[in-house]
């Protein structure tokens, strides 16, 4: 015990003294991945203490989810960290999403009876046990071997809600059998109605009930932190990837392209695209649509006269537009306008119970989280998903708790006030 105060003190020391050293600046990755620079590259907003060898060595041992980060950033490739790090332009975006959350403040209710809580939610009939979905994100095994399916089976295990990215690294149907139940199916417009509608009968046969139709990227977007990492990363990609501007040969490896003709086939994203299609995705299936990437009232109106089923307020994780506006801010605008006719989810920067708690405060229906629990399969594989999953349902319990409100339900406008 003596051991373990007396090296506290003198690490505190030496943090001390290196907190005012040119010396902070050498130690872990970098400079263009300073979490303090506009280069981004990480968004905890902790301490150095990761970056001077606090690494977490078990899942169980993580205080936070940010400590899956600071594990990912050594196990993950580079060029695979940067692209799953990146926000675009100064990462204003993706740093705003945070921030957005600090000015929000809580107020919260005393002597109510907070003995149990309940925190389940439900969407579109089906009860879930917190508020708490996996956002699609692809390309999972560039993170961990398992990727998908790692995800998966930690979903199944704590039973979470878990959307499949249109280039996910692993097939629908393998996904779903590692879940045990149908996923959502996360889908690109592509510029090939014949390849969409394709990949929405895969879906459907799969068993998904909900596709969710993303539209925050109608063209490219500038992703200057993910390219400073893959230039730090020296091993040779072309054994992996198609080459550059090869976009047949990027999606030929991607399991939910197999089979299909891909002639003509020139994105996955289309700067055509207009409300029609939200209408066409309606009349060409039997799953629900839900419109993810809305972040004005105009479009909220837009989905529901365009007979959407639901909306996922996003900015893409701050890696679309550069508007630098978080998504918490967007939230309270999208959910006025659906006045409550449909569900309105919301992701971007959920790291921590409150901000759980502030979402559903606002009016959201259920959040996504995205880059957490990649930190967690980059550094863990599943048990590492789980310990996320874990560790975000306690803190929005114990947040729930402290703020009188032993239910979703309870939750309201009131709960918190702007800063
Ligand atoms: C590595 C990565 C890949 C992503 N891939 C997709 C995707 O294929 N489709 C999609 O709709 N959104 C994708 N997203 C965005 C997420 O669904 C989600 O909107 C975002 O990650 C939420 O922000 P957060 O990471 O701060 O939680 C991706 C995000 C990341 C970090």
């Amino acid at each position: 015990m003596k051991e373990l105060a007396e090296s506290c003190t003198s690490r505190r020391s030496f943090l001390r003294f290196l907190a005012g050293s040119p010396l902070l600046s050498l130690v872990g990755v970098p400079s263009c991945t300073s979490r303090n620079s506009s280069g981004g590259g990480g968004d905890s907003g902790t301490s150095d203490l990761h970056d001077l060898g606090q690494l977490v060595s078990s899942p169980e041992d993580a205080i936070n989810v940010f400590d899956f980060e600071a594990v990912a950033r050594n196990t993950i490739p580079p060029a695979h960290f940067g692209y799953m790090a990146t926000g675009v332009d100064d990462d204003a975006t993706l740093r705003a999403n945070r921030a957005g959350f600090g000015r929000l403040h809580l107020r919260p209710r005393r002597l109510v009876d907070v003995t149990s809580v309940d925190m389940s939610v439900e969407l579109f009939g089906e009860r879930w046990e917190s508020p708490i979905v996996l956002a699609p994100a692809g390309s999972q095994r560039a993170f961990h071997p398992e990727g998908e399916a790692a995800v998966a089976r930690a979903a199944r295990s704590k039973g979470h809600l878990q959307l499949l990215s249109t280039v996910t690294t692993t097939s629908v149907e393998d996904v779903t059998e590692a879940r045990g139940a149908p996923v959502w199916y996360q889908l690109y417009p592509t510029t090939r109605w014949a390849v969409t509608q394709a990949l929405l009968r895969r879906a459907e046969s799969a068993g998904c009930p909900v596709v969710v139709l993303t539209v925050d990227l109608p063209v490219g977007s500038n992703r200057e932190t993910a390219e400073r990492w893959a230039r730090i990363d020296g091993r040779d990609c072309a054994s992996c990837h198609a080459a550059a501007g090869d976009f047949a040969g990027y999606v030929r490896r991607k399991p939910m392209f197999d089979g299909l003709d891909l002639s003509g086939l020139t994105g996955l994203d289309t700067p055509g695209l207009t409300w029609d299609f939200v209408r066409r995705l309606k009349d060409n299936t039997n799953m629900l649509v839900v419109v993810k990437g809305i972040v004005t009232r105009e479009d909220a109106a837009r989905c529901l006269q365009h007979g959407a089923d639901g909306i996922i307020v996003s900015n893409h994780g701050g890696r679309a537009e550069e508007s630098g506006r978080a998504t918490i801010r967007s939230l309270p605008e999208v959910v006025e306008a659906v006045a409550g006719q449909i569900p309105v989810l919301v992701d971007g920067g959920f790291r921590r119970g409150n901000d759980i708690l502030k979402a559903m405060a606002l009016g959201a229906t259920a959040i996504c989280i995205g880059r957490p629990y990649l930190w967690g399969l980059g550094a863990f594989g599943q048990p590492g998903v789980e310990a996320v999953l874990d560790i975000l349902r306690a803190e929005t319990e114990l947040a729930m708790r402290l703020a009188g409100t032993p239910s979703i339900g309870a939750i309201d406008r009131s709960s918190v006030v702007r800063a």
